[in-house]
C-alpha cells in the first residue's frame, strides 16, 4: 500500500530528490520488511551515536534491539507504526513511531514518540528525509496526536539541525544508555497540530 505518494511536498523548494532521481515512495512497513529494516537500522543506528561509543556496546545493543524478530514484533503490535521510504525498490529510510509517554524532564503530556528516524547514508542530503518526515507528521496528525517527541544525541548536529528545520524544539535533556556507554540526549518536541503542513520553515533553493 502506498501512503502519501501524491501528497503535496512541504518543501516546494527542495527539489533534490527530483533532480537526483531519489523521490521516494512512502509505505507502511509489513512483516516481510522485518529483515531489511533490521539490516538498515544496524548500519545507520551507530551514525547517530557518539563516535567514541565502545564498538562492543554498539554491537551488543544492535544484536538485542535491532533484530528482525524485534521489528516483526513491533509490526504486529498496534502501539507501533513503521513507515519506510523506498527509492527504486531500495529501502532508503525508516521511521518508527511508538505510543510512549514523554520523559518527565520534558514536562509535556506528549504520548507519541518518533523513536527511530534513519536514512541510508547513500541517501543523506538528497531530500528523502524531508519526504519521510512529512509522512510522519501527517500520520501523527491523522491519529489526532497534538504533539510528537524524540530523543537525539546532543552531538548529532546533522539530526538536530534537520529536526529543528521541521519545527521540533529542544524541550529537555536525558541520558541514553548503550551498554556501558551513557550519552547525553536532547529531548525534542513538535506541536503536531500547530505545525503540520506549515511551509514557513521551507528552505530556499537547495
Ligand atoms: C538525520 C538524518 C535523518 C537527516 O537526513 P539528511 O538527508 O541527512 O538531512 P538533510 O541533509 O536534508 O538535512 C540535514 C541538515 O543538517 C545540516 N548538517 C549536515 N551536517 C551537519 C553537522 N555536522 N552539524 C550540523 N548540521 C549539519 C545539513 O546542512 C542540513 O541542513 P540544511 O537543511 O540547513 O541544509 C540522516 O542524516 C540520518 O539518517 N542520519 C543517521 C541516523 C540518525 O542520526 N538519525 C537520527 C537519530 S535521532
Amino acid at each position: 500500500m502506498i501512503l502519501y505518494f501524491k501528497k503535496r511536498i512541504s518543501y516546494p523548494n527542495d527539489s533534490r530528490h527530483i533532480l537526483l532521481g531519489t523521490y521516494p515512495q512512502i509505505l507502511r512497513a509489513t512483516p516481510a520488511d522485518a529483515p531489511a529494516l533490521s539490516e538498515l537500522s544496524a548500519v545507520v543506528f551507530p551514525l547517530g551515536c557518539p563516535a567514541n561509543t565502545p564498538p562492543q556496546d554498539l554491537a551488543d545493543y544492535i544484536s538485542r534491539e535491532h533484530t528482525p524478530a524485534r521489528y516483526l514484533a513491533m509490526l504486529q503490535d498496534d502501539r507501533f507504526a513503521i513507515l519506510i521510504a523506498k527509492v527504486a525498490d531500495n529501502l532508503a529510510g525508516l521511521a518508527l513511531l511508538a505510543q510512549a509517554p514523554s520523559p518527565a524532564a520534558m514536562q509535556s503530556s506528549s504520548a507519541l514518540e518518533l523513536r527511530r528516524f534513519y536514512i541510508d547514508s547513500s541517501y543523506h542530503g538528497r531530500g528523502v528525509a524531508n519526504v519521510l518526515m512529512e509522512a510522519v507528521l501527517a500520520l501523527a496528525a491523522e491519529r489526532g496526536e497534538p504533539s510528537l517527541w524524540l530523543s537525539a544525541f546532543s552531538g548529532n548536529g546533522r539530526a538536530i539541525a534537520f529536526y529543528k528545520r521541521w519545527g521540533f524544539r529542544i524541550a529537555g535533556e536525558h541520558d541514553f544508555i548503550v551498554g556501558t556507554d551513557r550519552q547525553r540526549d536532547y529531548l525534542m518536541l513538535h506541536e503536531t497540530s500547530a505545525n503540520s503542513g506549515n511551509t514557513s520553515n521551507a528552505k530556499e533553493g537547495s
